[in-house]
């Protein structure tokens, strides 16, 4: 049986920003993942089948025109001018729904790597983010396309829209606590926000994204360099600008408040907003005592991550 799997992601800095063409960092968040698994199909009927757990819903390709999940397998089979397979795939997720996270596009990512897989022409990093891409953009209309590749290359990327991906190196290991407000957020609705107030005070919206650009680029030169004492403040400018922007909230206030107090350098919003998760910057011997103050602040789950390693 073909079994493969896509992690979930989490932008480090300049997220919405980067919707508007300035750079962002993002990195895979390995702990989370999606998965997808295929069997021979033997009761479902000729043809594809997806079961995507999570949604309680099983979708037969021949039957499904308005599915995110039946559009990737489409781009999959035209991109390898292959015949529809007599399969099911199996699809499930560890990555919270609508969090910010990228569960959307992991689930697309882990769907099209195991049904390339199973067409025996696995697809590489640049061909799964393109039509990872796509499906991004039948749910959300604008996506800078900054979740699609980090979840495909799985590697920490510097990212600026229309430009190929840098993949960068982290100097040190980094790492964070993911605390998630449980509270959903759609990402397209976010983005709708902040651009409908774009659309009112250009100059403003403008200048924070110039303003955030600057943060983004010390903070890779940061990050290479392993600095990591001096990536707290710049996480806090960032949250800063996200907050003048509309997209923090009361319950991401408190959990980086929160997480500040207990100990941690530097923390903010990771994606959408509005609701979602924060990121804090943890040592190992702050971690534990950041995690209680999360989940006294409200956090519905924590997890720890380390990016940068090996
Ligand atoms: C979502 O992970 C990041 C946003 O900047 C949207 C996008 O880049 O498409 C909010």
């Amino acid at each position: 049986m073909i079994s493969t799997s896509a992690p979930g992601k989490i932008i480090l800095f300049g997220e919405h920003a980067v919707v508007y063409n300035r750079p962002a960092l993002a990195a895979p968040l390995s702990g989370l993942r999606a998965t997808a698994s295929i069997e021979e199909a033997t009761t479902t009927g000729a043809g594809l089948t997806i079961r995507a757990v999570d949604l309680d819903t099983t979708i037969r390709l021949q039957e499904s025109a308005e599915h995110g999940l039946a559009l990737m397998a489409r781009l999959v089979l035209d991109r390898l001018g292959a015949a529809e397979p007599t399969i099911t795939v199996t699809v499930e997720s560890a990555i919270p729904i609508a969090g910010g996270l990228g569960s959307g596009a992991a689930v697309s990512a882990a769907l099209g790597k195991a049904l390339s897989a199973h067409l025996g022409a696995p697809l590489d990093a640049p061909a799964l983010s393109e039509l990872v891409y796509e499906v991004e953009r039948f749910y959300h209309g604008t996506p800078s396309g900054i979740d699609n590749t980090v979840i495909s290359y799985e590697k920490p990327v510097y990212f600026v829209r229309g430009r190929p991906p840098e993949v960068f190196s982290l100097g040190m290991p980094v790492q964070l606590l993911v605390a998630d407000t449980g509270i959903p957020s759609p990402t397209h609705e976010a983005v709708g926000g902040v651009r409908a107030r774009w659309q009112h005070e250009r100059d403003r919206y403008e200048a924070l994204f110039d303003r955030i650009a600057g943060i983004v680029d010390t903070a890779r030169t940061v990050l290479e360099a392993g600095a990591v004492g001096q990536l707290g403040p710049l996480m806090t400018a960032n949250q800063h600008e996200l907050e003048a922007m509309g997209v923090s909230s009361p319950a991401i206030g408190r959990l980086v408040t929160a997480a500040r107090s207990a100990g941690s350098l530097g923390a903010k919003l990771s994606g959408g907003g509005v609701g979602g998760n924060v990121i804090a910057l943890v040592t190992a011997e702050s971690a534990d005592q950041v995690r209680a103050g999360l989940l006294a602040a409200g956090a519905v789950a924590v997890y720890q991550t380390t990016i940068g390693e090996g």
